[in-house]
């Protein structure tokens, strides 16, 4: 039933689904949903515009997705369903751009921006996949990596429900899925270093933020990625995805929290009303953070210099890597939006360029 629903979905677009489809949906929820965890969430997301609670999490079927990485069957880590995104929308260009699979009039891309796009996300991951003969292309794409054969595994394919029929927006939810997973990798990475440091392991701490580090910057190449969409594409299908917006990106801002807590204007502001549970982490007394690690130890004398240097280092080149990631969203965004509104309702580029001057270890550097 999912496949056909979601075939039907990008044929039309979930935007406009029939009020006929969306009762016989919502019917078919109140009667099985209870029984499989995996349906529940497939109608939760399908029935989101419907229902009024379309949001980023629904838009990128992110409940779905994340009872997959829950599985222990599958036993996938947010960083391999990163990988298996990417391949999927790899696929999924690769397949379309021999014409069979959909109708000319969703505008594929002209082959030099297929190129460019299939470079980029090819890119992405070929690291995982390895081997000596990682760089022939066509070699990738024949060991492109695919779900799981579980039960769980054969939900992924139902986890792109376009909101309308232009080609761009497959890759498009797809990159901003793969976004999710990152950031969830990179949280988990920075909660470890707040434990490995107040255990009194600093260069443990070290090496997990260095990896968090890393991971950032496999972050970055989804920007290099969606810079091959067609402006006029993304302008059209926007119209629909308003009130959907990756200022709702709860792992991003659990990332920053895990930090440091933000400035008072900051916390208070859309970027974090977008998040409220993550708002709330933020506030409560049992929340940790790298910089409060930080301080404590260093007031109660904790390592030496040479350590503490380590340390710096290591804070310094996240910082300096989420600055990049920063400023080559907005020029993103400048380039596709202009001077539009962003999908969370915010004066958008002017949003962004206030971001810029954000610093995750603002403490720190006051210190
Ligand atoms: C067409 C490309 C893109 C445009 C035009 C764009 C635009 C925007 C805008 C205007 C905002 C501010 C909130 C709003 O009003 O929506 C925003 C926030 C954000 N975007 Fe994008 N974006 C694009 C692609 C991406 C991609 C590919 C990612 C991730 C890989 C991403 C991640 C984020 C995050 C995490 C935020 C929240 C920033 C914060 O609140 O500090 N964006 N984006």
């Amino acid at each position: 039933m999912a496949r056909v629903v979601t075939e039907h979905v990008r044929q039309i677009g979930k935007h406009f689904l029939s009020e006929r489809i969306l009762t016989e949906l919502s019917d078919i929820r109140s009667r099985h949903a209870i029984h499989c965890s995996f349906l529940d969430a497939f109608l939760d997301c399908l029935l989101d515009k419907r229902e009024g609670r379309y949001w980023n999490r629904t838009y990128l079927a992110l409940p779905l997705l994340e009872l997959l990485l829950d599985d222990q069957h599958s036993e996938v880590s947010p960083d391999r369903l990163a990988t298996l995104l990417v391949s999927d929308a790899i696929r999924f260009e690769t397949e379309t751009a021999g014409g069979s699979s959909e109708p000319p009039c969703r505008g594929r891309p002209d082959p030099a921006t297929l190129r460019k796009r299939l470079r980029h996300a090819l890119r992405f991951v070929a690291d995982d996949l390895g081997g000596p003969d990682a760089a022939d292309p066509q070699d990738l794409v024949d060991r492109l990596p695919r779900p799981p054969a579980t039960d769980a595994g054969r939900w992924f394919d139902v986890t792109v429900q376009p909101v309308y029929v232009l080609h761009d927006e497959y890759f498009f939810i797809r990159v901003l899925q793969t976004h999710e997973m990152l950031f969830t990798e990179i949280a988990r990475n920075i909660r470890k270093a707040i434990g490995a440091l107040r255990d009194g392991k600093l260069t443990a701490s070290v090496e997990l933020v260095d990896h968090a580090t890393a991971i950032f910057e496999r972050a970055a190449a989804l920007f290099r990625i969606t810079a091959t969409m067609r402006a006029e594409q993304f302008s059209v299908f926007r119209q629909f995805t308003q009130g959907a917006s990756a200022i709702q990106s709860e792992q991003y801002k659990k990332f920053e929290i895990l930090c440091g807590v933000p400035p008072a204007p900051r916390l208070h502001s859309a970027a974090f009303t977008n998040v409220p549970a993550v708002r709330d982490e933020a506030e409560s007394a049992a929340h940790d953070t790298v910089t409060q690690a930080y301080l404590d130890l260093r007031r109660a004398g904790a390592f030496g210099q040479a350590e503490w240097n380590l340390l710096d280092s290591a804070l310094g080149r996240l910082e300096a890597r989420h600055q990049r990631w920063k400023s080559t969203h907005r020029s993103l965004a400048v380039r596709m939006l202009g001077d539009a509104h962003g999908s969370g309702h915010t004066d958008g580029v002017p949003y962004l360029t206030k971001c810029v001057e954000n610093r995750l270890f603002w403490q720190l550097s006051e210190e």
